[in-house]
């Protein structure tokens, strides 16, 4: 076994997290460059350092899981969901069901949040959001967030659901109220059905090309039928049949 195969199943053992489902070339730079950065030589001397260091294992999972996120990323696929997507649901029910996985800091479940309370009262409105990383989820459940990662708000929406206070934005609790956390992990955890929308951006570039096809599979089975997948700006799924899947608009998947 290799030095990292060694690594991978002492991870496995201890968190649960498979890392030879994400990307090796990619993950292992990014890990090695973290131990290096601490002063190990190897893997298996980081393993070892990472079963006894429970602030050093709060710095893999940061550095492996990536949680770069920002509100309304890349605007304009939330005009489509404003515009086009959330109608065509609502004719079909005003209970919507909805799940954002891989929700980093918050920023995307409560994203959704505004863009449907275009259409709904808040108190009617219920977003499931899920991560791997419990440190996000603590983070999404405070909501307090730096002026960069609001760049792309409606300036309506800042004013309705944003108060300044420096140097951060706090997001109120009325939109707060509308999202529920869950640590999941999309490679291991049960999914729940019936969802009218499954959002899941930015997260499915880790995986390997089985890992992806096992989790498309899982969304699809996860849907109604005429439920949407909406997916990150460069995450297009290649040939969406095979999952029962139709393409509905850019980065929108229909389940037939
Ligand atoms: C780059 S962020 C994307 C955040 C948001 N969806 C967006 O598009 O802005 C990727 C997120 O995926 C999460 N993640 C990585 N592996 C995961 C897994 N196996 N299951 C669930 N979430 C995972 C990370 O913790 C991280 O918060």
């Amino acid at each position: 076994m290799s030095d990292y195969e060694h690594f991978i199943e002492g991870i496995k053992r201890k968190t649960g997290i498979d890392l030879s489902l994400y990307k090796e070339a990619q993950m292992k730079r990014r890990l090695t460059s973290l131990y290096e950065k601490k002063g190990y030589r190897n893997f298996v001397d980081f393993l070892h350092a990472l079963e006894k260091d429970r602030d050093l294992m709060n710095e893999f999972l940061d550095r492996m899981t990536i949680n770069v996120s920002e509100f309304y990323r890349n605007g304009k696929r939330w005009e489509v969901l404003q515009e086009k997507i959330f109608p065509m649901l609502l004719k079909h029910n005003k209970r919507l069901k909805i799940w954002s996985a891989a929700c980093s800091t918050g920023e995307e479940p409560y994203t959704i949040s505004m863009v449907l309370s275009n259409y709904l009262p808040l108190t009617q409105i219920n977003v499931f959001a899920t991560d791997i990383d419990e440190n996000v989820i603590q983070k999404a459940k405070l909501g307090l967030y730096p002026e960069r990662s609001l760049l792309e708000v409606p300036t309506d929406m800042k004013s309705k659901y944003f108060i300044k206070e420096e140097p951060f934005y706090k997001i109120k609790d009325d939109i707060k109220r509308t999202v529920t956390y869950k640590k999941h992990n999309l490679l291991r955890d049960s999914y729940d059905t019936n969802y009218d929308l499954i959002v899941c951006r930015n997260v499915m570039i880790y995986f390997t090309e089985e890992a992806k096809e096992q989790i498309y599979h899982n969304f699809s089975k996860s849907l109604r039928s005429g439920g949407i997948l909406f997916v990150g700006s460069t995450e297009q799924i290649f040939n969406p049949a095979r999952y029962d899947l139709e393409v509905e608009d850019t980065f929108f998947y229909r389940k037939k």
